[in-house]
């Protein structure tokens, strides 16, 4: 590798792939410097598989997490990110991606404005609530289900929206264009951490 490589980057998802679409237009259109080494799933009828494919994206079907590791770690990516990956990540696979500054190295997309409304199904839960607005938010990954540092979130309102599909078209619209945005900046390393009574805050820069 040159000294000019951009960054290598995975992603695992298990599903449809929108957010990988936009992350690889992102890269294609180079207003996201990276470069995706691997598109990894859990499940071989995956759709992000194809679309992968299709753009000449190596692909793997891994369920076992210590080989899903052992391929990541030989691929010597600088950052994983997940996109719509429904499995919950063990602490040695965490390991593997652990960062100095306290941190793993695996970023994750989230349907809500975390620390509301964690889990499955999040644009429902939020529709449900009736609360006026929600939102997405990006973040690193940590032991926990959606708990980790968080990166960057946008609030979008959802009072006036009339049913679910409508939540989660704004919804995915945000995710596409704030996933590659924050990539970029935490891919070529513009980000402070700051530790506050030992909970981490990520503040690009
Ligand atoms: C997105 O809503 C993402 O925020 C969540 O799972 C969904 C994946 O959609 N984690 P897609 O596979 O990227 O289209």
């Amino acid at each position: 590798m040159g000294v000019s490589s951009p960054p290598r980057i995975a992603i695992l998802a298990s599903g449809r792939g929108s957010n990988f679409e936009a992350i690889a237009r992102a890269v294609g259109n180079r207003t996201l410097q990276a470069e995706i080494a691997l598109v990894g799933s859990d499940r071989a009828d995956a759709l992000v598989l194809d679309k992968a494919k299709a753009l000449g994206i190596p692909t793997l079907v891994e369920k076992d997490q210590a080989k899903l590791k052992s391929v990541l770690m030989d691929l010597n990516i600088q950052y994983l990110v997940l996109a719509g990956y429904m499995r919950i990540l063990k602490e040695d696979f965490l390991q593997g991606f652990a960062d100095t500054r306290g941190f793993h190295r695996i970023v994750n997309i989230h349907p809500s404005l975390l620390p509301d409304f964690p889990g499955l199904d999040s644009y429902r839960q939020a529709y449900e609530a009736k609360v006026p607005q929600t939102g997405v938010t990006v973040h690193f990954v940590d032991g926990g289900v959606d708990t980790g540092p968080i990166c960057a979130q946008k609030s979008f309102s959802i009072a006036d929206c009339q049913s679910l599909d409508e939540v989660e078209r704004r919804g995915l619209a945000i995710e596409h264009q704030l996933y590659p945005e924050t990539l970029n900046w935490i891919l070529s390393e513009k980000f402070e951490i700051l530790n506050h009574k030992g909970k981490l805050h990520v503040q690009p820069r």
